[in-house]
Order: C-alpha cells, then structure tokens, then sequence
C-alpha cells in the first residue's frame, strides 16, 4: 500500500498527518510512505527525520495524490485539491462533509472512499479522534481569553486568578463535555472563579466530585444561563449534541448585559456555534467586538499549538492507520466496526446516514 501525506494548505493550518514515529511503524508493516516535503516542518517536524523514518519526500503534491492509495490528511480537501483525488481513491481525514456539499459532491463523483476521523467510533460510542482536538481547544480556550481579558488587548484588564485581596476572574464554561472539562480545569488552575453548566447531570457531579467544591456546577437553563453569564469575565461555549448544530444557549440579550471588555471564545463554532452573537473568526482576524464583548470564535484552534495537536492526533489516529496498512484497507473496515463507522462515501454515496440526511440526500 502507498500512503500519501500531503502539506495542508488550508490558511493557518500547522498540523501534519504523519509524525515520523508513526511513518516508521506503517514502514515496518510493509508501506510505502511519500511525504510532501515540509508537510511537517512547522509542526517541528524535518524532512531528514522523514526519511529517517523510511519515507520518500516528494515536492509536488500533484505526485503524492497520483500515487497513493490512501491519503492521510488532517483537513478536508479544499477546492484546490478537488482535481487531484483520484478516482476510487481512499482518503483518512477530518472530513465534516455535513457543512461540506461541494466537497459531498466532489468524493461521490469520483467514487472516494471517505473515512471521516470525527465519525469513527469507539466500543463505548465516543468519538475517540475527535476528543484530543476538543481537549486541546478547551485548554487553549482559557489561555486565549486571558489574552485577550489583558488591556492591552482591548479587555477588562482581569487577570484570572487575581492576587490576594481581589476578587479573581470568573470564567462561564457551558457544556461540561470534552472541551468543557479541561477549560475547567485549565481555569480553575489558573485560580479563577470557575462556574460550569450542562442538561447531563452525570457529567455535573463527575466535575463535582473533582474539584470538590472549588468549581461551581449549575444545571444549563435558561435562569441559570442568564444569571452566570451577566457576571462572567470569560465565557466559553462547549456544547454538542452529535451530529446536529449546535443550540443558541446564550442569546444576545444576555451578552448585551456582560461587562464591557468581558470575552467569550466559542469553541462550537464548528458546528455553527452555541452564542446567539458569535460568527467565524480566523487565525488571520480572530476577534471581533459585539456589545462591548470581544468574541472569539476560530474553527481550527488546535492549529495554533500545532506539535501538541499533532501529536495528540497522531496518536488517536496510529491504530487505525496502523490497522489499515497491516490487513488493506478492505479487509480492515469489515472487521473492525468503529472503524466502518468512520465510512462517509463509498461507491459514490453517502453512506452515513446522519451525513445524506444533513445533505438533503437521505
Ligand atoms: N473550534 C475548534 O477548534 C474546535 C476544536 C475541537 C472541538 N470543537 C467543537 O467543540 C464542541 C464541543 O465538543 P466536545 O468534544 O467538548 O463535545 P462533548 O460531546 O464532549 O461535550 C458537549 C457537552 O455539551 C453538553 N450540552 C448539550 N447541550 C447543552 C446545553 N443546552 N447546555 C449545556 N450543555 C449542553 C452535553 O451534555 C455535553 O456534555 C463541538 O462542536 C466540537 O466540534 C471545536
């Protein structure tokens, strides 16, 4: 089997499908590795470590795809790449084709086996490749409200865990999920005021039991939401319901009333965002201001910490991958159920039924 890892090219992106660790074990399985030369440079990963690793370094992505039989991506392909997918080609990546048509149209078209890491399930119905990056924009989204809280930056001038004899910043965390959790925790080590709300009562008092009183869990309801959000510095949306766009759980009115400087960063803004306010920012303009409030709110935060997010996927995506190479990609999907799962086109369908149906096409 050939395996194609091209460059991302999407504007900001710094993730790299393949670390040479794990070019190295698919080597040894029996691949063949070509890696687009600099795909990991910025990730902190050399080319020389590539072919160290047992790849072939190539400088034109055009010959990558051509050769390939599965290509390894983080991104989904953009239109810039549409010409270069070969036909009956399969391809491992984030895919997110429910906000995608053109490119639905694209994979059917040319008959693309589409594995989609976010819908690759584990034993217990998780979503095993997409919690790290969800971890990791909930880490970050703490650390990116605090800069954007400094005055400087155009925020209240709170610091987050305040000095003895002032009140420390409060941070609003809705959705106590994968991201939620470790923007909690992120901030309550950071010595803020952490209050968090969810509907699911299991994942309140797991927190609870956690942080044994030094973080606040409230029932996400409209009161409770209106009253915690009015006082918060930094406000977080992290909710999900799976395959469906995100709630409005904030409305405007409620942001209308935070302090002026406060921020938000809402993290769900890959599935269309959960602040009635909020739209799409990007690396490039990551804030605006709305109502006095600065609002953040970039689809692919992992991408600002792109070793970390590399390896955090590499490392969910190496026994798949691994899986792959070791019995063909055939033989791979039909005895491994979470994996079949990850299936999104095949045979020139949508044959992930949440996805056709997202689509119109269901
Ligand atoms: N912006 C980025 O770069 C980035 C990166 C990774 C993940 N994400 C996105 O972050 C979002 C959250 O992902 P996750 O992995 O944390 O999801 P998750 O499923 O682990 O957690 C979501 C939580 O939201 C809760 N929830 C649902 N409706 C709610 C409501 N009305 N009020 C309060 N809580 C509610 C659920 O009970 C659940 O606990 C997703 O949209 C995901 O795609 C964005």
């Amino acid at each position: 089997m050939t395996i194609g890892v091209p460059k991302e090219i999407k504007i900001g992106e710094t993730r790299v499908s393949m670390t040479p660790s794990l070019c190295r074990r698919c080597v040894a399985l029996g691949a063949r590795v070509l890696v687009q030369k600099s795909a990991g440079i910025v990730a902190g990963f050399s080319d020389a470590e590539y072919r160290a690793a047992g790849a072939t370094t190539v400088g034109e992505a055009a010959k990558i795809w051509r050769a390939a039989d599965l290509i390894l991506k983080v991104k989904e392909p953009l239109p810039a790449e549409y010409d270069l997918l070969q036909t009956g080609q399969a391809i491992f990546t984030y895919l997110h084709l429910a906000a995608g048509p053109d490119l639905a149209q694209v994979l059917m078209k040319k008959s693309i086996l589409g594995i989609a890491y976010e819908t690759v399930e584990g034993s217990d119905g998780s979503f095993p490749l997409l919690k790290p990056m969800s971890q990791i924009a909930g880490r970050l989204s703490i650390q990116i409200g605090a800069y954007f809280l400094q005055s400087q930056h155009g925020g209240s001038g709170v610091l987050l865990g305040g000095i003895p004899g002032t009140m420390p910043g409060h941070v609003v965390v809705v959705g106590a999920g994968n991201s939620g959790a470790h923007a909690v925790q992120m901030a309550a080590g950071m010595g803020a005021r952490v209050t968090v709300l969810d509907l699911d009562t299991n994942k309140l008092e797991q927190l609870d039991q956690e942080y044994r009183g030094r973080v606040v869990t409230l029932m996400s309801n409209p009161a409770n939401i209106e009253h915690e959000v009015a006082d918060a510095d930094l406000l977080i949306g992290a909710v999900l319901i799976p395959a469906a766009k995100a709630p409005t759980v904030v409305t405007k009115k409620t942001v209308a009333r935070m302090r002026p400087g406060s921020v938000i960063v809402d993290i769900a803004i890959d599935q269309g965002g959960c602040i009635e306010s909020i739209r799409p920012t990007s690396h490039e303009k990551p804030v605006y201001r709305e109502h006095g409030v600065i609002h953040y709110a970039v689809p692919n935060m992992p991408a600002l910490v792109g070793r970390t997010s590399t390896l955090g996927l590499t490392q969910a995506t190496e026994p798949y991958v691994a899986m792959l190479v070791r019995k063909g990609i055939e033989r791979a999907l039909l005895e491994h159920r979470g994996l079949q799962r990850g299936v999104n086109t095949e045979g020139g369908k949508i044959v992930y039924p949440a996805v056709a149906k997202a689509l119109g096409l269901g």
